[in-house]
Parts: structure tokens; C-alpha cells; sequence
């Protein structure tokens, strides 16, 4: 192996430059020659690429979203872009290629070994954490943390005015981050994509709390679970509390990303480099129970993380 490529894809997350780092570093020290190429698939796609070298990605470890820049190419999901990558690959002389990015990443760096003969591994890094296959994709510590200090803040307006927010946090399919986020701020009600809610069961505990004395209270709504607006109204009418909606929204996909966000990234940088030169193509590097490992492409993009209900059960039980 002489060249790898390195890109990031699809919804950037904070620790992505700590990722591309320590994958060039590893690299350059191993004798390896390094490309990134910009914009996602998109610029693969269009052949435009830079240089990495150890100083050129100095001063980015702490900084937040990619220096790469990213998106989401609608022409990769074509299998006529998908062979142009391939093609670009194979001008470029690359034997290597490291994808950077969430689920519809990973399924793309899939497709794309289909057609090329480029030694490929994936990198989980979302701040959705929907990943399957491995505990902890980088970016979502940073986005957990994000969300944290916003709703620590508004629970200090909630006591204050005695009402009730609805806190809308990303995530349109998977309740990962809403489901994290809820269990550590203490909220009263969090609502999931993954499991159903009624107004009926949320009036009830609302009822229930302004009974006990507790005049205040924090529903985490993590976006995929519908028209938060609309919720806020109807519980308005239905528990006869204030309520307010607030929309952490895209900040929870900068910044500077945490320590752990940055260890994994270390991490994770270093063992893509590893499974490259040594060939192990189609994988994902993964951490498993406190350890950094890998596991076949085709396997994390046939199956789906399952949610940890017993978090769902143990936040309940703590905001009584
Ligand atoms: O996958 C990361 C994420 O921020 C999700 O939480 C969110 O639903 C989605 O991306 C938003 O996508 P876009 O950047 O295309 O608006």
C-alpha cells in the first residue's frame, strides 16, 4: 500500500478533524502518501482532492466540522456515481480509502467496494450514534454535551416560571441522542422515534408531577417523533400547564468536540490506518465494550443498533 484517500460524508460531527489527524499522521508515519477529498462523494466524484501531511492538519485536533467540508451527494446514490468514484480512485493510483461519516456513509463506502478493488474501511462518526456494530460513533459525546449545558440553562427558566418545555434535540430516525440527553438532565418526559407515546400518557404525567408539587418539567423530543409545535399545543390544552418549545438544532453538530469525542477519534484514526495495511478490506473500525475492533461493512449495514430501553426505564424512574 503507497496511497490512501481520506474523506468525510453525509452530516459532519464535532471530532471529524481530530479523525482525518491522526489518520494522516498514522499514515505519513507508516510511509504512506495521503489525499482528502473534498466535499464528501461529491468530490470524489469530480476528482478534487489535496494533499495531507502531518503539518498541513496541524491546529485542527479541537476544531469542529470538517476541514474536508462535507455533504450529501445525491449523485453517489446513483450506481453511476458510484463507478465514477471508483474510476477516480483508480486514476489517482489510491489503494486505500478511509470514509469518515455516519449509516448512509458507511452503506456508500459498501457500494463503492463493489465496484472498486481500493482497500476500504469506515470510520462511525455521527453525532446520531446509530451506528451498528460499534458502542460509540465520534461526535456523539460532544452533541450529548451540547444539548446538556443548553437544557441546564433552560431548567433554570422552567423552575422559575413554572412551566413546562418541550426541548426538540436531532436525530429524525433513531432516539439515541434524545434518549442520552433526557436521562442526563433529568427530564420528565422523553419522547423517541422508537417507541410509541400518546398526549394522553404525557398529560398524565405531567398531572401526576403538579400534584406531587412539581410545577416545572422537561420533555427531550429528539426531532423524528413529529410536529413538536403541535404537541406543545396540545398539551397546553390537555394539562393546562404553559408550555414552550425550544430547538437545540444544528448547534449540536459543532463545536469543539470533548475529550472522549477526541479519544475516540485518536482512537478510531489509528486502527484505520492498521486495517489498511494490513489489507482488511470492507470493514469498520468499532468499539466494542471498552475495546477498539472492527467488523465487516456489509454487517453493520444489514443491521440496526437497538435502542437501550432499560435507559428509557431508569430515566423514568429518576424523574419521580
Ligand atoms: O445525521 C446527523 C443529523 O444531524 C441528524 O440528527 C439530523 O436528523 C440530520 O443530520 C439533519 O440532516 P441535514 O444536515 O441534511 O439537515
Amino acid at each position: 500500500m503507497k496511497k490512501i484517500g481520506l474523506v468525510t460524508s453525509g452530516g459532519d460531527a464535532p471530532g471529524m478533524n481530530a479523525t482525518i489527524r491522526a489518520v494522516t499522521r498514522v499514515a505519513c508515519l507508516k510511509g504512506l502518501e495521503v489525499v482528502g477529498f473534498e466535499r464528501g462523494w461529491d468530490g470524489l466524484i469530480s476528482n478534487n482532492s489535496r494533499k495531507l501531511s502531518p503539518r498541513n492538519v496541524g491546529g485542527i485536533l479541537h476544531l469542529g466540522g470538517t476541514i474536508l467540508r462535507t455533504s450529501r451527494s445525491p449523485e453517489f446514490r446513483k450506481p453511476k456515481g458510484v463507478k465514477k468514484a471508483a474510476d477516480v480512485l483508480a486514476l489517482n493510483n489510491v489503494d486505500g480509502l478511509v470514509v469518515i461519516g455516519g449509516d448512509g456513509s458507511l452503506r456508500g463506502a459498501l457500494e463503492l467496494s463493489k465496484v472498486s478493488d481500493v482497500v476500504i474501511v469506515g470510520i462511525p462518526a455521527t453525532i446520531d450514534n446509530d451506528v451498528y456494530g460499534t458502542d460509540e460513533t465520534i461526535g456523539f459525546d460532544t452533541a450529548v454535551n451540547t444539548a446538556i449545558t443548553e437544557i441546564d440553562k433552560i431548567r433554570d427558566t422552567a423552575n422559575s416560571h413554572e412551566r413546562v418545555f418541550v426541548v426538540e434535540v436531532m436525530g429524525r430516525k433513531r432516539g439515541f441522542l434524545a434518549l442520552n440527553i433526557g436521562l442526563n438532565v433529568g427530564a420528565e418526559v422523553i419522547l423517541v422515534p422508537e417507541v410509541e407515546h400518546t398526549l394522553g400518557s404525557i398529560v398524565h404525567t405531567l398531572k401526576v408531577n403538579g400534584a406531587k408539587g412539581k410545577k416545572s418539567g422537561i420533555i427531550v423530543a429528539a426531532e423524528g417523533i413529529g410536529d413538536t409545535r403541535r404537541l406543545l399545543n396540545d398539551i397546553e390544552e390537555q394539562a393546562g400547564v404553559e408550555v414552550r418549545l425550544s430547538v437545540t438544532g444544528y448547534a449540536q453538530r459543532g463545536g469543539n468536540p470533548t475529550g472522549r469525542s477526541r479519544l475516540l477519534a485518536n482512537l478510531f484514526g489509528n486502527k484505520a490506518v492498521e486495517l489498511l495495511r494490513s489489507k482488511q478490506t470492507n470493514r469498520m473500525v468499532a468499539l466494542q465494550n471498552g475495546k477498539v475492533t472492527s467488523m465487516s461493512l456489509e454487517e453493520v449495514c444489514t443491521n440496526q443498533k437497538p435502542l437501550d430501553l432499560n435507559l428509557m426505564k431508569l430515566a423514568e424512574t429518576l424523574a419521580t
